[in-house]
């Protein structure tokens, strides 16, 4: 996946995106704001697809389930949960210009190093240390302080207005939620929640595009379970010789070990999730392995709510935190309970108890620009190709299941290309269909977005019922019948490679 220039690779994916209808800054035309992307239909269906495959991968057992929630909540919400004084990052900002940024950022993009979990003060020695200057004015950077993260809201008007703030992560919706939900469903625990939707933060230094934004989507799954059985999971033998990667908090070098090898240190109820992430990534995502790892963070690192805090992290140019595996214990139904004065915990048979929350975060945002990034390269012309640019998406993630080309405007191949078109779609698959310029250019356009084959209706189709099949990947082509082309099109998204097809 080489590159053959060196425009940086954030830079051609955000210039192929605008150019080929992924995503694009939002309000363009009234100059945008940072942090803030509109997806165009390209980007649109696959963040579609990402969605459906996390659906239907991580809402597998009987008692998970999916809901909506506001994504307006009131303060009180955040006083319970400890946002309103722990959502905070730490700003450093220039003498001279006023140009704030993120302490911890700052060093971490100049010394290449972690730098989560350190207070203002302590960053700001580091800073001192290394004489690191202001980034507009190249000044000193010499006050730091912290920023609450949250945007708030003023509700109604008057003497009516009610406090509230954005949510900054889907779970507060679920935990608000989790005692009606718990009576309405099967009173059982474990109880899983999900909720794919938006969250907000105030990033201070939004960038590289759907990385760091201030509106983004979350797809979190919050796994409510009777902490007496943490140390089991019913599956537990169907992963206990599972390898996981990971680099150890403070380590500095990656581990390949077992569930079984893990479990010594961290309870199996969560050594069970970390490894059913992992074959998310792995298996139904298709990253290859070596893009993949856990990162466990340090007491100093975890966010205020976790007492066990791996990161799930890609490999783009460096790693890239897409999603987390967080065991919240009690802390959010506690502090819920306390806050409203209601009793949240739960009957469960002839015990009562307070859940707690095994949490699998995800960025869906961040996972779409990821999964761009690393399947994104460019082949120099030769023998096979003309030279190209290609993202070699998983066949499932695909922005459309197939494209349909005819292979001139005439001669009534339009007209056959289009019935090949609606019984593809009658057939479920979603179709990209072009009619636009050469047959090469129809390529290279499909090849750029992903989509992995291309059926091209010729003279020959008109005469024999016949199309053709070009494979993505291998740019080879296979002659099938067009009463075939369902079935066939099915098994090549199943993974079936195309010589196979024949
Ligand atoms: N509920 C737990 C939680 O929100 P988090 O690590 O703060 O945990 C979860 O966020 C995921 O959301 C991250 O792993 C990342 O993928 C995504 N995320 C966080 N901040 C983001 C931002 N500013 N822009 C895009 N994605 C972000």
């Amino acid at each position: 996946m080489a590159n053959k220039d060196k425009q940086p690779k954030y830079d051609k994916i955000e210039e192929l995106a605008k150019r080929r209808g992924f995503f694009w800054q939002s309000s363009e035309i009234h100059g945008s704001v940072a942090g803030f992307y509109d997806y165009a239909p390209i980007g649109a269906a696959i963040k579609r697809k990402w969605e459906n495959l996390w659906r239907e991968y991580f809402l597998q057992d009987d008692n998970f389930y999916e809901i909506e929630a506001s994504n307006i909540m009131p303060q009180p919400v955040f006083v319970a949960s400890g946002h309103l004084e722990s959502f905070v990052d730490p700003i450093v900002k220039c003498k001279k210009c006023k140009h704030t940024e993120r302490a911890d950022q700052i060093l971490e993009e100049e010394l290449k190093e972690k730098f989560e979990g350190k207070t203002p003060e302590e960053l700001l020695e580091v800073i001192k240390k290394h004489k690191i200057k202001c980034r507009s004015c190249g000044g000193l950077l010499e006050e730091t302080g912290i920023l609450n993260m949250m945007f708030p809201l003023n509700i109604g008007v008057g003497k009516n207005v009610v406090t509230s703030y954005l949510r900054p992560e889907t779970a507060q919706s679920v935990y608000v939620n989790f005692s009606r939900n718990f009576n309405v469903l099967r009173k059982k625990l474990p109880l899983g929640l999900a909720i794919i939707g938006r969250a907000y933060r105030n990033e201070i230094s939004p960038r590289n595009a759907l990385l760091r934004m201030r509106e983004f989507t979350q797809a979190e799954l919050q796994i409510f379970f009777d902490p007496d059985n943490i140390e089991k999971h019913e599956n537990w033998d169907e992963v206990k010789d599972e390898k996981i990667t990971y680099m150890p908090a403070n380590g500095k070098e990656q581990k390949e070990v077992t569930a079984s090898a893990l479990s010594k240190d961290l309870p199996k109820f969560y050594v069970y999730h970390a490894v059913f992430v992992q074959r998310f990534f792995l298996d139904v995502l298709k990253i290859p392995k070596k893009y993949f790892r856990f990162r466990e963070l340090s007491k100093e690192e975890r966010a205020f709510y976790n007492k066990y805090h791996f990161d799930v992290e890609l490999l783009l140019d460096r790693w890239i935190e897409v999603g987390g595996v967080h065991y919240r214990t009690d802390h959010d139904l506690s502090g819920h309970s306390k806050v409203s004065k209601q009793d949240l915990s739960v009957q469960v048979g002839d015990k009562k108890v307070l859940p707690h929350v095994l949490e699998l975060s995800f960025g869906v945002d961040r996972n779409v620009y990821s999964l761009m990034h690393i399947f994104y390269g460019e082949e120099e012309q030769g023998e096979k190709s003309e030279g190209r640019a290609v993202i070699r998406f998983p066949r499932k993630l695909s922005p459309f299941d197939c494209a349909v080309f005819p292979l001139v405007n005439k001669d009534g191949l339009n007209e056959k290309a289009k019935e090949v078109k609606i019984l593809l779609q009658s057939s479920g698959f979603s179709v990209f269909y072009d009619d636009s310029g050469s047959v090469g250019r129809r390529y290279r356009r499909i090849d750029e977005i992903g989509v992995p084959a291309a059926i091209t209706i010729d003279y020959d189709s008109m005469k024999d019922n016949t199309v053709t099949i070009r494979d993505r990947d291998e740019m080879k082509q296979i002659r099938v019948k067009v009463k075939d082309l369902p079935e066939k099109i099915k098994q090549f998204l199943e993974g079936k490679r195309i010589e196979d097809l024949q």
